[in-house]
């Protein structure tokens, strides 16, 4: 974390007008993911909640976002932290009340960020009133026909209906009970057991769903994250299927009856005032498919998971970036740009591997070494890759720390089901989730008041101190004010943001290029320090130069006025 970045020529255009008035501001916003639980705990139950958000929006105001994304905060019983939705239209208990978050987002709006909330359609939770309808309803009752509920295989239907594999592990099916015990029908659950799919050939879920976008924009959201946008609608037939094969079309992926349900929802969006957003959270390998969702009529933008899963590799990065800017230029939608979130491992963790990819599948296999100072300098140099990339881009929080993934939590700490439904080959996802660190010399780095009656809800580790943003705020080549100031260069420059990117030639390994009249921005992952390109100014570095050259793994920002 000891290096030095060039102070910046202050500028004085103000924020970028286009989000002023509320015109296409999310063509070029940078959205801070909040992951609720482990934000701030403001009541000291060791569970981060509203009142701890609320306490430090100054922070995020200072820090340069335009928006935070939280990550469910609905009633639940947490069997998949939050996305298994028990109330859509209220907000847990841990996390406060439903008149705390009206509170946050006005507070927010006061400061001129907006809040996005995330939706989660495919699936709510078992003690949602709905499946406790169905479960007493019983066999071929419309409350059943809101899910997925099928009669076994073989002669005592004790085998589920279909082949199908739960994403977290073992069968997408689970048999219920009736009132005296006996078993009875299945359920599908692509997720966990907790988490029934709803079944969206139902009028009634079609319904509900845009309810609850309204209940949300009513009270002021400026746009909704769609969980697991692509999985809603199943072929009716529930078939078998080998997934090595990818079917086309896919019994429960990307399927075409998505596209009637985003446009409906578009249009609903569209009603209010202030441009509400829809973000879509789509896994889907086929470039020009994952376009299709991105039409003007149907979802603003959606999360870019290729470039977060992209290894720390010049030709891959770029050619990523050429693709993604490719596919998403017909329909006319800026593309995003995602480092991490709440469900992958931490960059700084990654890029400190020799295979620096990200893949679901290889984390069950081995926790290879990790070189974590190098890891932390290519973080550095990708926050000044990804900010000046054409279109929105996203921070998930404690990345702004340079926070890596933890990947020493004790077994018995751990409560993602992906641990547990894997049987513990799959490490899961509590690594990235820990709770941030904000005050270096409090315990729980002030995680929780000082005053709290219970631990943080997974442990921080010890060498976390200087992770404090405390610890970073105001000192010179820390991570959180390489953040800031990229920000705030981002923020006034309008060259940054939308637009168009031009590639400048530059040596093997290394990714240059142009945006607008006079910015530049350089990035080098070859083994040598190289040349800069003509400049007049050095904006922002991720490191420092050597003999006016750029190290290996670092990234510049520059400005050249002729
Ligand atoms: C999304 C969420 C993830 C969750 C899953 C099921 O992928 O990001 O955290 O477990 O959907 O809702
Ligand atoms: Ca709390």
């Amino acid at each position: 974390m000891a290096t030095t970045s060039t102070s910046p020529t202050p500028r004085t255009t103000p924020r970028a007008t286009a989000s002023s008035n509320g015109h296409a501001w999310w063509r070029s916003a940078v959205i801070y993911q909040v992951y609720v639980r482990s934000f701030a705990d403001g009541n000291g139950d060791g569970i981060g909640d509203l009142a701890g958000v609320r306490q430090r929006l100054p922070y995020l105001r200072e820090l340069g976002i335009d928006a935070v994304w939280f990550t469910p905060w609905y009633p639940s019983p947490m069997a998949d932290g939050g996305y298994d939705v028990a109330d859509y239209r209220d907000i847990d208990p841990v996390f406060g009340t439903l008149a705390d978050a009206e509170a946050l987002i006005a507070e927010a709006a006061a400061l001129d960020i907006r809040v996005i909330v995330d939706v989660v359609p495919n699936h709510c939770s078992d003690r949602h009133s709905w499946f406790e309808e169905a479960l007493e309803a019983g066999p071929g009752s419309p409350e059943r026909e809101r899910f997925w509920f099928r009669a076994g295989r073989g002669e005592r239907g004790d085998l589920p209906p279909n082949d199908w594999s739960s994403i977290f592990g073992g069968s997408a099916w689970t048999r219920v009970r009736d009132a005296n015990g006996a078993p009875e029908e299945w359920y599908l659950h692509l997720f966990a057991p907790e988490q029934p799919d709803l079944n969206w050939d139902n009028e009634d879920v079609r319904r509900e769903h845009e309810d609850v976008l309204r209940f949300w924009f009513d009270r002021g959201v400026a746009g909704v994250r769609i969980d697991s946008a692509a999985l809603l609608f199943k072929d009716g037939a529930l078939p078998d299927f080998d997934p090595d094969e990818a079917p086309s079309p896919h019994p429960f992926t990307d399927r075409d009856e998505l596209h009637d349900v985003y446009r409906s929802w578009r249009g609903l969006a569209d009603g209010y005032a202030g441009e509400r957003i829809l973000i879509g959270e789509l896994w889907l390998q086929d470039a020009a498919r994952f376009a299709r969702f991105l039409r003007p009529d149907e979802m603003h933008t959606a999360f870019n998971l290729q470039f977060l899963a992209c290894p720390w590799e010049p030709d891959q990065l770029r050619e990523c970036i050429d693709s993604t800017l490719a596919v998403h230029a017909p329909v006319g939608a800026p593309a995003t740009w995602v480092l991490s979130n709440h469900d992958v491992t931490r960059h700084v963790t990654r890029y400190g591997r020799a295979e620096s990819s990200f893949d679901f599948a290889a984390k069950k296999r081995d926790i290879p070494p990790v070189d974590l100072e190098l890891g932390t300098h290519r973080a550095r140099a990708a926050a000044l890759l990804t900010l000046a990339l054409p279109g929105a881009a996203y921070i998930y929080q404690g990345e702004e720390l340079g926070l890596p993934e933890v990947e020493d939590l004790p077994d018995e700490v751990l409560q993602d089901p992906m641990f547990f439904r894997s049987g513990g080959t799959d490490p899961g996802r509590d690594g990235c989730r820990v709770p941030l660190p904000w005050r270096a010399e409090e315990p729980t780095f002030g995680f929780s008041p000082e005053d709290a009656t219970a631990d943080p809800w997974l442990p921080q580790p010890a060498s976390w101190r200087e992770f404090s943003a405390d610890y970073q705020a105001g000192r010179s080549g820390s991570m959180l004010e390489l953040y800031r100031e990229a920000l705030r260069i981002r923020r006034a420059d309008p060259a940054l943001g939308d637009g168009a990117l031009h590639w400048l030639d530059a040596t093997n390994g290394v990714l240059a290029f142009a945006r607008g009249e006079g910015f530049l921005c350089v990035v080098n992952l070859s083994a040598a320090a190289v040349e800069l390109p003509r400049h007049d100014r050095v904006l922002l570095q991720s490191g420092p130069l050597t003999d006016d050259k750029l190290p290996p793994d670092t990234a510049v920002w520059l400005l050249h006025f002729s």
